[in-house]
C-alpha cells in the first residue's frame, strides 16, 4: 500500500486554461470527505473551483447508493446535464463515488454523455483520469486501487472542524446494505499517518475532529493487534489545540470495555455516540445479520451511561425491513424509549441490488413504512424535547460555525455532544464560547453568548 503524492500525478493537460470544476455532492460524511479529497487533488493539479455550474466546464458528481431514493435523485439530476454539456465544447461530466462503483461501465449505456466513471477507491486520481478523457472515449476506473491518501489541508468551509477518514470499506455483511459491495473490504489507515494529518489540521486551527469509518470502532482490525480505536484515541488525545475528538459510525458488535474506558477517561473525546441499532426486534436483527440482540444493545448503552458523564447516544433505524410485523415495530419503539436518544435518523427500507435482503420479499407496504417512519419521528420528538429543555438555564460550550443556513440572522454551533445551538451573531467564528440556553425544541437549543466560562458544557 502506498500514499499518493504529487509526483504520481501526470501533468495536467490544460496548462493554458485551467479546468473550472463544479462539484455536486450527495450522501454521507464519508462521501463528503471523498469529495474534499478528490477536489483537493484537482486543485493541486491546477484546476480551479467553480461554485456555480454556470462558471464551470467540468462537473463531478460524488454519489450515494445507500437507498434507491438517493440514487434516483442523483439520476434525475444527472439527466439534466446532457443539455448543459451539449451547450459548451470541451465540457466534461464525471460521476464518482458509490453509484459509479455500483454501476461501473453500465452507467455509460444509460447516460452516454458521461465522460468519466470514477469508483470509490479512485477519486484521488481524478486529475489523471480526467486528463485521459477524449471525445467519445469515456474513462472507467472502479474496483481495487491499492492506495490510501492523506489530505494536506481541510476544504471544510467551517474553519475549526474537520473529518478524517481512519478506515475505508466495510467487512461486515448486514443483509440490507450495499456499502460493502461499493466500498470494498475494511482497510484501516496506519495510526502515524492519521496522527500526522490531525496534527497538521490542528496546527492550522482545527479544534474539532471527527474520525470517520463505516464501522469506525472496528478500527485496527486490518492492521492486527495492538491497534484499536481506543488506542488510536489515546494517541491523538494530547494533540495541542484539539479540543474535541469524535468518531462515527460505531457498530454495536465492536463496542468494548476499552473503548468505553477511553471515552470516559480522555477529556477531549466527546460524549456523543452514534450507535445505529436499526431495529429493536431480535427476529428482525437476526434477519438483518447484525450480530447482537436488543438486550445486548441496551447493555452497551447502560455501560456507557454509567461511565461517561453526559453520555448522549444517537441512532439509526430502518422501518419496514422484510417481514417486520407490528409487534417487531413495537419492540423498536420500546428500545427507543429505553435508550432516550439525543437524535435519531429513520429510514424506510429499500432493497438494494446484490444484497441478501434483496432476495427477501419487500412485503411491508409503502403506506405502512411511511406510517412507522412518522411514528418513530413523533416518538423521538417526545423523547428529545425534555432532554433539550433540561439544558435551559445552563451555559453550554459551543464551537461557533457561523450564520445558520436556515435563519441567517442567527449563528449556529454545536455542543460537545452534538446538539445544535442557535444564538445572535458573535465575532468568534471557529472559536469555543459559552452560550446561556434560554429556550429549546426537540432539535436545537436557543440562547445568548455568555461572558465567562461554560459549565461542564456537555
Ligand atoms: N434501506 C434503508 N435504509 C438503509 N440504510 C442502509 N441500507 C439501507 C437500506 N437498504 C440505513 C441504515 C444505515 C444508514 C446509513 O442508512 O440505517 O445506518
Ligand atoms: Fe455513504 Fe453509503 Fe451513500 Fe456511499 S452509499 S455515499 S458510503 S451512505
Amino acid at each position: 500500500m502506498r500514499t499518493t503524492d504529487d509526483a504520481l500525478l501526470p501533468p495536467a493537460d490544460h496548462a493554458q486554461s485551467p479546468r473550472r470544476v463544479h462539484a455536486e455532492v450527495f450522501g454521507c460524511q464519508m462521501n463528503k470527505l471523498d469529495a474534499q479529497i478528490g477536489l483537493e487533488a484537482l486543485l493541486r493539479a491546477g484546476c480551479v473551483r467553480a461554485e456555480n455550474i454556470a462558471d464551470a466546464d467540468t462537473v463531478v458528481f460524488f454519489t450515494c447508493a445507500v437507498r434507491q431514493h438517493a440514487e434516483d435523485r442523483f439520476f434525475s439530476n444527472l439527466g439534466t446535464y446532457e443539455r448543459w454539456k451539449a451547450r459548451g465544447p470541451g465540457r466534461l461530466v464525471a460521476v464518482a463515488g458509490c453509484v459509479a462503483e455500483e454501476h461501473g461501465a453500465e452507467l455509460l449505456r444509460q447516460f452516454p454523455f458521461v465522460d468519466l466513471v470514477c469508483g470509490t477507491r479512485h477519486f484521488h486520481r481524478l486529475p489523471e483520469l480526467l486528463a485521459r478523457v477524449r471525445p467519445a472515449a469515456p474513462v472507467v476506473a472502479t474496483g481495487e486501487a491499492g492506495v490510501t491518501y492523506a489530505r494536506r489541508r481541510s476544504l471544510d468551509p467551517r474553519p475549526a472542524q474537520a473529518y478524517v477518514s481512519v478506515m475505508r470499506g466495510c467487512s461486515l455483511a448486514c443483509a440490507y446494505c450495499i456499502v460493502p459491495s461499493v466500498r470494498g473490504p475494511e482497510v484501516s489507515r496506519p495510526p502515524q499517518e492519521i496522527r500526522r494529518e490531525i496534527e497538521t489540521l490542528a496546527a492550522a486551527g482545527v479544534k474539532d475532529v471527527t474520525l470517520l469509518g463505516q464501522t469506525v470502532n472496528s478500527y485496527g482490525r486490518s492492521l492486527g493487534a495492538p491497534h484499536s480505536l481506543a488506542a488510536l484515541l489515546a494517541s491523538l488525545a494530547g494533540i495541542p489545540g484539539l479540543a474535541r475528538l469524535r468518531f462515527v459510525s460505531s457498530h454495536p458488535r465492536f463496542m468494548d470495555e476499552a473503548l468505553i474506558d477511553a471515552m470516559a477517561a480522555l477529556p477531549n473525546v466527546c460524549e456523543g455516540l452514534h450507535l445505529p441499532a436499526q431495529s429493536g426486534s431480535n427476529a428482525v436483527l437476526k434477519r438483518m445479520g447484525r450480530g447482537y440482540t436488543a438486550e445486548r444493545y441496551l447493555e452497551i448503552i447502560a455501560a456507557c451511561r454509567a461511565r461517561i458523564p453526559g453520555f448522549a447516544p444517537a441512532g439509526d433505524f430502518i422501518v419496514g425491513f422484510p417481514g417486520e410485523t407490528e409487534e417487531d415495530f413495537r419492540a423498536t419503539e420500546d428500545l427507543m424509549r429505553a435508550v432516550r436518544y439525543q437524535n435519531v435518523f429513520v429510514f424506510k427500507y429499500s432493497p438494494r441490488p446484490g444484497t441478501r435482503a434483496a432476495a427477501l420479499p419487500d412485503d411491508v407496504p409503502a403506506e405502512v413504512k411511511q406510517a412507522r417512519n412518522a411514528r418513530l419521528l413523533a416518538l423521538q420528538r417526545e423523547i428529545a424535547l425534555p432532554l433539550y429543555r433540561a439544558e435551559i438555564g445552563k451555559t453550554v460550550e459551543v464551537l461557533v460555525e457561523g450564520p445558520s443556513r436556515r435563519s441567517p440572522a442567527r449563528f449556529t454551533g454545536r455542543t460537545r455532544s452534538g446538539k445544535i445551538v442557535l444564538f445572535p451573531p458573535v465575532d468568534a467564528i471557529g472559536g469555543l464560547i459559552g452560550v446561556r440556553v434560554e429556550d429549546a425544541t426537540h432539535l436545537a437549543l436557543y440562547g445568548t453568548a455568555a461572558s465567562g466560562d461554560a459549565d461542564a458544557a456537555r
